[in-house]
């Protein structure tokens, strides 16, 4: 590549921990690729996948510390498009939802680099799937939310009108959620929901480790408390819940996997 070129960089999603959830595609560019940047939750045994030579930056979050600052991960992006034809830029999940995706791919098309996405299985269906858990069912209602729970913090954001989607939407699937799940179960409650809505919280879905909660919603934070659930966790909030199909659940994947961020 000479001075003048840019790598392309390509926003990968990893999926939610299973490697063997990883699309084809991104299985084929991290055995290509000549940079890789990745987040918390991906496992070591994705990172595996690429080459001896591939130069590797991490910039998620660490136990007990704070996320490496977006301004950094935009200019290590940039570098590595300087110097690589083939960069991928990897995120847990799905990189559009609720991963910054596009806000990377906006500042990289700013600064002259071509930028692919490549979407991922999202940890908001895949780890209610594991536990035979179906995001929707005929049966219970026709509309489901993904939300984030964790809101307002950077100020970059909206805040989620918990009282209106508690009649609005028939399920929610709420990422980030424990850290507010008080809050945002007196606010769904307070806004119509019956507390004896089914609910579920899985944490560390698709790997081993995978815990599960099935409890009524208005017995959910106690509950969650007394177990001790941790992030990340997936909550699930509708009558979806009872549709559990425990017999389809796959087995969990062997990963060394960062089960806190
Ligand atoms: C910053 S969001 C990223 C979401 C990601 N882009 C996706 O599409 O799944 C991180 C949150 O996703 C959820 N999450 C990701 N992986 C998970 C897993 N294996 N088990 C449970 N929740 C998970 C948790 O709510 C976690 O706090």
């Amino acid at each position: 590549m000479n001075d003048l070129q840019q790598g392309t960089v390509y926003l990968v999603g990893a999926g939610p921990g299973d490697p063997d959830l990883l699309t084809v595609k991104a299985q084929r560019l991290l055995s290509q690729c000549g940079a890789l940047i990745y987040d918390s939750l991906v496992p070591v045994e994705v990172l595996d996948l690429v080459a001896g030579s591939c130069e590797r930056h991490f910039v998620g979050k660490r136990r007990g510390h704070h996320s490496v600052p977006q301004a950094k991960t935009n200019a290590v992006l940039l570098e590595m498009a300087r110097r690589h034809d083939c960069v991928v830029r990897l995120k847990g999940g799905d990189p559009f939802l609720f991963g910054r995706g596009a806000e990377e791919a906006a500042y990289l098309y700013r600064h002259g680099v071509p930028v692919e996405v490549v979407p991922g299985v999202t940890a908001g269906i895949a780890v209610p799937a594991y536990s035979g858990i179906p995001v929707t069912h005929r049966l219970a209602g026709s509309s489901v939310t993904f939300v984030t729970g964790h809101e307002g913090v950077d100020k970059q954001r909206v805040g989620v009108n918990w009282k209106a989607l508690a009649t609005a939407s028939d399920g929610l699937v709420i990422y980030m959620g424990l850290h507010n799940l008080r809050h945002i179960v007196a606010e769904l409650i307070h806004g119509g929901l019956d507390g004896s809505t089914p609910s579920a919280v899985i944490q560390q879905g698709t790997v081993i480790g995978q815990r599960l909660l099935k409890v009524p919603l208005s017995q959910l934070v106690e509950k969650v408390e007394t177990m001790g659930f941790t992030a990340p966790s997936i909550i699930m909030i509708g009558v979806a819940v009872n549709f559990q199909v425990e017999a389809c659940s796959p087995p969990l994947a062997h990963v060394t996997m960062p089960i806190s961020f």
